[in-house]
């Protein structure tokens, strides 16, 4: 599907964006596991959560749908490991890496054999680094050249002992859901920080987990086989959709643009503090701090400079990116990203589609290894633009495109449903030409 995109278009207003994808995710599994109905509020209605929905429900779980409210009848730590059959059906995880990476600790800690795929694109993504830990800690799982499919073919995982190398949420996530069902203490430790809602998430649930800061890094301990109390929340805002609204309202002029219940954990909000460096105009009015921090964030027209990142911003800030260079283009100096080469084995190489994207919008942009410099205060041109399938890449382009004299087309747009859907009803609902 091609979508126009009609640009130089103020956004006004005050605007709710669907819930956070991540939190969404985590809430599915959990709930899943808790001794009892959980309640969920506002849960993303994204693909992608989708796909994890669909694959408990592949497995007996019952999920149901209530106009804005999910409920889940968990089954317990105990009964989940019990009460599913030895041979589980094959599960297709769709275009989610949250999904697959998340299910396949869970799946092997609960000792189930099972078949996970997934989409073209997910089938290119590497899964060694959440296969690699639970084979060596007594899972048995198969896989050829490191992608989905794979095979868990039962084994008895051991309570783990092990420092993420690379720094993922997914992996962090994946062995902490595995250590669930483990006899004993696990400590999984990151060295670099990254969104940290498996944690948030499972201490709301009275699980028995412990986060200590030292000098090497955070230490997670979870005692296993511990019931989990069930959720009853509301799923905030996903920040990583409200980018795009940030980006594309801080750049159009005339700009005024409020955000209601967003997301604002620090390990999620950085790319706030990221675009306040580079002078945008952004204030965030706290909401509420449990189990999640939510708030309202205004934002307005600025004038942007370029910034630099790298290091541990980028671990907080990955799938802003794309946002990220968008807003750089409208930005006076260059913006250097470095240490980013995890954005090659996104839903797409993302390196590639943000140079991509800046050339055909009349930027100018340089590509490296593990990064890229926009040169910044570009004159742009509206664009013929394909997704290439990755639901961010869909958005950060609309976001040049709202701020481009002229109309644009997105190819493949249908693709933002994958995180977003509604994303082109939210613009044409709060532009003005
Ligand atoms: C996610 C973690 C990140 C992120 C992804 C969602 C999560 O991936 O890019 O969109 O929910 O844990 P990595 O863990 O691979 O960095």
């Amino acid at each position: 599907m091609d979508t126009f995109v009609e640009g130089r278009r103020t956004l006004r207003g005050s605007i709710r964006i669907p819930g956070d994808k991540s939190i969404s995710h985590r809430a599915v599994m959990l709930g899943c596991l808790a001794s009892g109905e959980s309640r969920i509020s506002g849960l993303s209605t994204a693909q992608d959560v989708a796909s994890t929905v669909l694959a408990f429900q592949r497995m007996g779980m019952h999920i149901e749908f209530r106009g804005e409210e999910t409920h889940i009848a968990g089954r317990g730590i105990s009964g989940f490991m019990g009460e599913v059959g030895p041979q589980l059906p094959e599960i297709d995880c769709g275009n989610s890496g949250t999904t697959a990476r998340l299910l396949i600790g869970l799946l092997c800690g609960a000792r189930k054999r099972a078949v996970l795929t997934g989409d073209a694109s997910l089938r290119t993504r590497p899964m060694k680094r959440v296969v690699a830990p639970l084979n060596d800690h007594g899972a048995a799982i198969r896989m050829s050249g490191g992608h989905l499919p794979v095979e868990l073919t039962g084994g008895r995982v051991q309570p783990i002992h092990y420092r993420v190398l690379v720094p993922s949420a997914q992996v962090k996530s994946s062995l902490m859901l595995a250590a669930l069902f483990l006899e004993g203490r696990s400590i999984i430790v990151e060295t670099v920080p990254t969104r940290d809602h498996t944690e948030r998430m499972l201490l709301h649930m009275d699980g028995r987990i412990g986060v200590k800061r030292t000098t090497g890094g955070t230490q997670i301990h979870i005692m296993g086989l511990r019931e989990l109390a069930p959720l009853d929340m509301t799923v905030p805002g996903d920040i990583s959709s409200a980018v795009f609204f940030i980006a594309a309202a801080l750049v159009t002029p005339g700009s005024s643009l409020t955000i209601r219940n967003v997301l604002i954990n620090p390990t999620r909000a950085h790319i706030l503090n990221v675009l306040g460096r580079m002078g945008g105009r952004i204030e965030q009015e706290v909401r509420e701090e449990f189990p999640e921090p939510v708030g309202d964030i205004h934002v307005r027209h600025s004038r942007l400079s370029g910034v630099r990142v790298g290091g541990s911003d980028i671990p907080l800030i990955i799938d802003e990116i794309p946002a990220l260079a968008a807003a750089a283009m409208f930005a006076r100096g260059d913006t250097v990203v470095t240490g980013a080469g995890e954005l090659r084995i996104k839903e797409s190489d993302r390196i590639k589609g943000i140079v991509h994207m800046v050339r055909s919008f009349g930027g100018r942009i340089e590509e490296s290894e593990d990064g890229f410099t926009v040169y910044g205060r570009a004159t742009t041109v509206p664009a013929e633009i394909d997704s290439f399938g990755d639901h961010r890449m869909a958005m950060a382009a609309s976001v040049i495109a709202l701020a481009t004299k002229g109309r644009s087309t997105i190819r493949n747009a249908e693709c933002v449903d994958i995180s977003f859907p509604g994303f082109f009803e939210v613009i044409e609902q709060n532009t003005a030409g």
